[in-house]
């Protein structure tokens, strides 16, 4: 897996998405002594210059990030573990929890939906959510029937219009679920994002990345 980005030995690049990830990746990088020099939030440029000109950031879907990574388009990123367990690892050396964008994969229903005696019974469940392969493997685990309707955003939408009986997605502070009349009724696992690298990038530019991944590894144990 080393795609064109495999000549320039000492040129790295590192796959971010814009919002909270690269907001909370910003001081892991100043941590290792790389200030970016473009703000995402304000310019349309997907290819970002540091301090160090041997050093850049792509902008790139939160989804997209392994992507980018596995196939050495980036050497390395930044992903939740969300992201990271539908997308499979395949490729990716994952050397540390960031302890950034922290949240929960939950199971959530409509407030009044009495979810427990509907598994109790063994009903067939319909359940709507981004996050497929977490959803089949939790509801697998668990012996419950499901059918799943895979969806792209704005889950909590779906058991209000009678799409799905129940949503698997992210949650944090429970304000999204609450302003959409929704209750969690199962939690599956807590989730933070990681560090992601390339295999044959971690080999043949293991001398650039070393310092960066030890930089990154001292400030994300004060995060959190
Ligand atoms: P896209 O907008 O491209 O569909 P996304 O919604 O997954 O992507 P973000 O919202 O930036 O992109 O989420 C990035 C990561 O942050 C997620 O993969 C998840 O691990 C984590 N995350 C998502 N929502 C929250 C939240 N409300 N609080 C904390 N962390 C979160
Ligand atoms: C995420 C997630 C939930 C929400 C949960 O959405 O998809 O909807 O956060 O957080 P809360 O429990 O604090 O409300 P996000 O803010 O990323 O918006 P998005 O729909 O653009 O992904
Ligand atoms: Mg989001």
């Amino acid at each position: 897996m080393n795609g064109s980005n495999s000549g320039a030995n000492s040129q790295l690049i590192l796959a971010l998405s814009k919002g909270r990830i690269f907001d909370d990746t910003l001081p892991l990088l100043e941590a290792a002594g790389i200030t970016v020099k473009d703000n995402p939030e304000t310019s349309r440029k997907l290819i970002l210059a540091t301090n160090d000109p041997n050093v850049r950031v792509i902008i790139v879907r939160a989804t997209d990030v392994p992507t980018y990574v596995q196939y050495g388009a980036a050497d390395f990123g930044v992903a939740g573990k969300d992201v990271l367990l539908e997308h499979g690892g395949e490729g990716l050396y994952q050397p540390i929890d960031l302890n950034i964008a922290a949240c929960r994969m939950a199971v959530a229903v409509q407030a009044g939906f009495d979810y427990a005696t509907a598994v109790r019974q063994g009903a067939r469940l319909r359940v709507a959510t981004k996050f497929v392969e977490t959803a089949r493997e939790h509801f697998a685990a668990k012996g419950v029937h499901v059918d799943l309707i895979k969806l792209y955003g704005s889950m909590e939408l779906a058991p209000l219009v009678g799409l799905s009986d129940a949503i698997v997605d992210v949650v944090s502070t429970g304000n999204t679920l609450r302003a959409n009349n929704l209750v969690e009724v199962e939690h599956i696992m807590e989730i933070s994002s990681r560090l992601v690298v390339n295999q044959a990038a971690l080999k043949l530019k293991r001398e650039r990345l070393q310092p960066i991944i030890e930089a990154f590894e001292r400030a994300s144990k004060n995060q959190g």
